[in-house]
């Protein structure tokens, strides 16, 4: 194993009724409290309404920014930043999925810079201080409750960037799964995959003598894959909620990188190179993705993909070559996530070859791509061709 730090400062509130601990977490002071959500779901199905009650009772001045589109655009951040600092906001409340959450971030951090907030993300200044932020998650995908990851969209240069901060990490996160039954099925699809692929892109380490995380991570994926299509058949079950929001926090909160060299994150910098440019939903670009990235990957090295075969997706050995054993596994997933109603081409999305270039050029817009196998542009066009 690798020394490792383990630090996570935000508080989760995880189950039923959890909204009250607003109170609790606000009520010590006057404040101005910036409320971000996206298209309204957060009205119809009650949520808004729960959580301005929990503001009001406390006196919190309340603000609003709404709209936050998913794949949230560098301009709903400039948006929230021109409030914050016209109103002296002194905390933000996300109430939404990912895109809200990572919008609320870039918000924080850009409501403390004087410059344009995208200068942040592209590293051309440090992140130096951020307004402090709670959420209230509605979909149960991308962990960025609990975790120090935004990304964001800038629509004019067609650009997509993750960027981090320890100054980014939520306050407190409210984790109710009644929250999530209202989620259609197409994005309670693509946030399966989202949090298998985090669990799936961790695995994919160099590290030696990690046999507690590397299964944690199995036990995590196997549960996904018995939890996933019952919560698909049942989308009103508060268990299989329940457990696909405890998975999805869990996959992307740190915890799966102890030890480790962090895993190989080549596969979400392709995606998000792809939905900069066709603006598609994150985990149905993974599903198409992640598969044809272990193929490309097993051609040289079939041992990693073989154990995950094996262990997760309940591939036999028996008389096979090594090889083979992995690209079973490949197909398995790729069926496992196809049969939940995910895509499995790039046609599914209508997108040809046309803008692989471009594709390409952006995969790469910081370098280091991959480093279970490190890709070079090569690479990304044979996982692109097998995704056609
Ligand atoms: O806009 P609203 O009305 O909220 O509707 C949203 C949106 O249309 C809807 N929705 C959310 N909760 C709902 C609901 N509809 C009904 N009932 C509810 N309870 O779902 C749609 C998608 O929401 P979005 O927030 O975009 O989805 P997700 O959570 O998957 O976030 C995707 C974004 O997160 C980024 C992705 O790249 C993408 O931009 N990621 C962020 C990460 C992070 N911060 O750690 C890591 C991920 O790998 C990912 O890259
Ligand atoms: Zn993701």
């Amino acid at each position: 194993m690798n020394t490792f730090l383990q630090y996570n400062p935000t508080r989760l509130y995880f189950g039923e009724k959890q909204i009250q601990q607003i109170q609790a977490e606000l009520g010590d002071q006057q404040r101005n409290v910036l409320v971000v959500y996206g298209g309204g779901s957060i009205k119809r199905n009650g949520v808004y309404e729960e959580a301005l009650h929990q503001l009001h009772s406390i006196n919190a001045n309340v603000f609003e920014l709404s709209g936050v589109e998913p794949n949230p655009r560098l301009t709903t951040v400039q948006k929230g930043v021109e409030i914050c600092k016209q109103e002296h906001i002194d905390f933000l409340l996300a109430i939404g999925g990912g895109s809200v959450i990572d919008c609320t971030k870039a918000i924080a951090a850009g409501a403390m810079y004087d410059g344009n907030p995208w200068d942040l993300f592209t590293q051309v200044a440090p992140v130096e201080n951020a307004l402090p932020f709670g959420t209230v998650l509605t979909l149960a995908a991308t962990g960025s409750e609990m975790n120090q990851v935004s990304v964001i969209t800038n629509w004019d240069t067609h650009d997509k960037i993750g960027w981090s901060s320890p100054y980014v990490f939520p306050t407190f996160s409210i984790l109710d799964p009644h929250y999530t039954k209202s989620v259609p099925l197409d994005q309670t699809i693509y946030g399966i995959v989202d949090s298998m692929s985090h669990a799936l892109e961790h695995y994919f380490h160099r590290t030696d003598n990690t046999p507690m995380i590397d299964g944690f991570i199995e036990s995590l994926l196997r549960t996904a894959i018995q939890n996933g299509p019952k919560l698909v058949e049942n989308p009103d079950s508060f268990q299989y909620r329940e457990t696909m929001m405890y998975i999805s926090t869990t996959a992307f909160n740190g915890t799966l990188s102890n030890g480790t060299d962090g895993g190989d994150w080549a596969t979400h910098r392709i995606e998000h190179a792809l939905s900069a440019v066709y603006d598609i939903p994150h985990g149905g670009g993974l599903a198409i993705l992640f598969p044809n990235w272990l193929e490309h990957v097993l051609e040289d090295d079939p041992s990693r993909v073989k154990q995950l075969a094996i262990n997760v997706l309940g591939v036999s050995e028996e008389g096979k070559s090594d090889k083979d054993i992995a690209k079973e596994g490949a197909k398995a997933l790729r069926q496992f996530w196809n049969n939940l109603g995910a895509p499995s081409r790039l046609a599914d999305y209508n997108i040809d070859d046309t803008h692989f270039t471009d594709i390409i050029e952006k995969t790469f817009i910081k370098p280091g791509v991959g480093t279970y196998k490190e890709m070079d542009k090569d690479s990304v066009h044979d996982i692109l061709r097998r995704s056609l």
